[in-house]
């Protein structure tokens, strides 16, 4: 069965097979059309002039943030969303592990509430991820799957989820996080089973699935120039070499300040790194950018070279065309996956968890040029 917006009509629940009649809504969560009333369905107060996306919007670029389980449970929050942002990507709701939690079972729900929300405020989205290592379901990590198997699963999700979007995904990351530090294949279940041809594959999928959609290759650290921006920088040139459909490259952005200051690439450096993959011929999007300190005891001298950084990796952005979209990783320090994944390192966002603007969103402004 083919998906077409609006979704909400169609095939929203948790859905067995995606059909009409199979559906069944069992996650408890409603959808806008349900329930047109939840404070995320609602449209929020019209962006002015206090908002980045308004400065933003004057540039012909987007700016983003990820979007997680805070977003739905306040007005303020979902509000802020709304003025400050024009993109928005989910965080986790449009992984494997969430949208297709059983072989034959795709659970759209949370994905489509965000894309609901995006479009009733004007906002593009972006698709997060298609193909990548973690946060997998069970059934497709303990699988025993031959090449033509794990290759038909793929390509059956790639198929299903793309098509129930298609038409209102701005950009998808297809492939997530295949290259190691050192440049070489991520081991990862498509790649141990499939080689690196489950790149091709995945974008492939994608593309038939949705013609108009860009198709990103995502990952982090290719913003300091070595070994894995070379790798990167070769995959990518390969592939379009050989006419398999790529449109863009997320440069995941995730940043750490150290002791010295140092840990953002000048801003030299980054225009220079985006001009060289630009010069493939695609786009460039910041896809999760967060700058981490210490937390607690980032000195003085820390807390300006962060918002430093910010300035530099945004105006690095915004002198080299090809890159439209920057996205930070989530709205709040408190909701942000660094404390948890960095213990001693946070306040690497733009706002805190009173939703209070900080140093760093001026910093953005800044870099904006607004
Ligand atoms: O939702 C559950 C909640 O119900 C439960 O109580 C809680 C207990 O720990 O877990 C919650 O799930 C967490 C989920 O984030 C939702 O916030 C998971 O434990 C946690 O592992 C998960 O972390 C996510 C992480 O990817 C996992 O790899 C982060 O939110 C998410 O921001 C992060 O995003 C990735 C990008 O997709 C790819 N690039 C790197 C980036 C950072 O790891």
């Amino acid at each position: 069965m083919r998906l077409s917006p609006p979704l909400a009509a169609v095939c929203l629940g948790l859905v067995v097979a995606c059909g009409g009649s199979d559906s069944v809504t069992a996650s408890g969560i409603k959808s806008c059309a349900e329930d047109p009333t939840q404070a995320l369905c609602k449209v929020m107060p019209p962006a002015t002039d206090s908002g980045l996306r308004y400065y933003v919007s004057r540039t012909s670029r987007s700016m983003g943030t990820a979007l997680d389980v805070t977003f739905g449970t306040s007005t303020a929050y979902d509000a802020l969303v709304a003025r400050e942002f024009n993109l928005v990507t989910a965080g986790n709701a449009q992984k494997w592990q969430t949208i297709h939690p059983s072989r034959s079972v795709y659970n759209f729900v949370r994905g489509d509430q965000m894309l609901e929300f995006a479009q009733a405020n004007g906002m593009k989205m972006r698709g997060h991820t298609l193909a990548w290592q973690n946060q997998n379901p069970i059934w497709l990590m303990s699988g025993q799957w031959t090449a033509d198997t794990l290759q038909k699963v793929l390509q059956d999700h790639i198929a299903t989820v793309v098509a129930h979007y298609k038409g209102t995904i701005y950009a998808w990351d297809v492939v997530n996080e295949a290259l190691n530090a050192d440049g070489t294949l991520a081991a990862t279940i498509w790649s141990n089973t499939l080689g690196k041809g489950y790149i091709e594959t995945a974008f492939r999928a994608a593309r038939a699935a949705d013609p108009a959609t860009l198709l990103f290759y995502n990952d982090y650290s290719l913003e300091f120039p070595g070994v894995k921006q070379d790798a990167a920088f070769a995959l990518v040139q390969d592939i379009k070499t050989r006419g398999v459909p790529i449109d863009g490259v997320g440069f995941q952005a995730h940043f750490q300040i150290n002791a010295d200051g140092s840990g953002v690439p000048s801003r030299a450096s980054l225009v220079s790194t985006f001009q060289r993959f630009a010069g493939l011929g695609v786009k460039i999007h910041l896809t999760e950018l967060d700058v981490r300190i210490r937390a607690p005891g980032a000195t003085s001298a820390e807390i300006a070279a962060q918002a430093q950084g910010y300035t530099d990796i945004v105006a690095a952005c915004y002198a080299v065309p090809a890159c439209e979209a920057i996205t930070v990783w989530g709205v709040t320090d408190t909701e942000s996956w660094i404390p948890n994944a960095f213990p001693g390192y946070g306040n690497a966002l733009l706002f805190d968890g009173s939703l209070t603007r900080k140093a760093t969103y001026g910093a953005v402004r800044a870099g904006i040029g607004g």
